[in-house]
């Protein structure tokens, strides 16, 4: 295949939840840039976004769903078909944070973060995946986190949330593989949205901190994990099933921040050699 033709989304039809904000609207400005037509997801307005998309040339319709709820996510999928032709792509985006120490995390707590994050993503790839094993072609990303294997503390929610997104997708790629419906994750770092603004707020030094340990040296711009999203939804992953793609700056390294200091000095005694 011509290699420019291998990202091509073109006449795609792809649905992105919680596309309102954040990465979800960066990935669907994205996607329609590589040729697919959209329909967003969100419990927020959509406007911004489908105003971005049709400025930009593209076809979006906005469907508010809460992915919480199996009704509206039928709806979704339903009213994707009716008005765009089919579903092709899903990119399980919708997802809430929640930190507390685990002895303060109430049973709504706990409920309302997996409600979101896994139940909303198994009830939309069940939903948006009997459309593509149907006619046995599909494309399914699950959005996981650098949580969905590495621990952050008073998290246990958000972690066993994504925990359990990775090992969905890895389910879902194992049972749909043989139908021609592909489902991998990407893993995302430290991305600039209003998530990570509202968990670092008033934390002084958090982000610095943060920093430090990324070997990449920067938190990620939502732009950042589009290009992650695009191959993996695109025939350039013809082959890729059952994958988590990190786009984390390098941060799963494990490269521990009090080392910094000695390995930019390491470096620059060896730059001067
Ligand atoms: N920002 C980060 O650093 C980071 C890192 C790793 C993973 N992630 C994951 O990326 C995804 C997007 O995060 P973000 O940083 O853009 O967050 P965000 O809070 O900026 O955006 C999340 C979007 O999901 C929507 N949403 C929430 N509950 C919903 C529901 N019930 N139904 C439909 N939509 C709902 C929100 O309205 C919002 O538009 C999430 O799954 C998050 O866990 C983010």
């Amino acid at each position: 295949m011509n290699p420019v033709k291998l990202f091509d989304l073109s006449g795609q039809v792809a649905i992105v939840t919680g596309a309102a904000r954040g990465l979800g609207r960066a990935l669907a400005v994205g996607l329609a840039a590589a040729g697919a037509k959209l329909a967003l997801a969100d419990i927020l307005d959509l406007s911004c976004t489908l105003a971005q998309i049709e400025g930009g040339g593209g076809e979006a319709i906005a469907v508010p769903t809460d992915v919480r709820d199996r009704a509206q996510v039928a709806r979704l999928v339903a009213e994707t078909v009716g008005r765009l032709g089919t579903v092709d792509v899903l990119v399980n985006n919708a997802g809430i944070n929640l930190i507390r120490p685990t002895l303060e995390t109430s049973e709504e707590d706990w409920d309302l973060v997996l409600d979101v994050n896994l139940k909303g993503a198994f009830l939309c790839c069940q939903a948006a995946g009997r459309v593509m094993l149907e006619k046995g072609a599909g494309a399914i990303v699950n959005i996981g986190s650098i949580n969905s294997e590495y621990v952050f503390p008073n998290s246990a929610a958000y972690n066993a949330s994504k925990a359990g997104v990775l090992l969905l997708t890895k389910t879902l790629a194992y049972e749909w593989g043989p139908y021609g419906v592909r489902v991998n994750a990407v893993c995302p770092g430290f991305m600039e949205t209003p998530m990570l603004e509202e968990i670092q707020r008033g934390k002084q030094g958090l982000a610095e901190s943060r920093t430090g340990r990324i070997p990449l040296r920067r938190f990620a711009a939502p732009e950042d994990l589009v290009g992650a999203v695009i191959f993996l939804a695109s025939p350039a992953a013809a082959y890729v099933t059952g994958h988590a793609l990190y786009v984390d700056g390098g941060w799963t390294l494990g490269w521990p921040g009090v080392e910094r200091v000695n390995l930019d000095e390491d470096l620059k005694r060896a730059l001067r050699l």
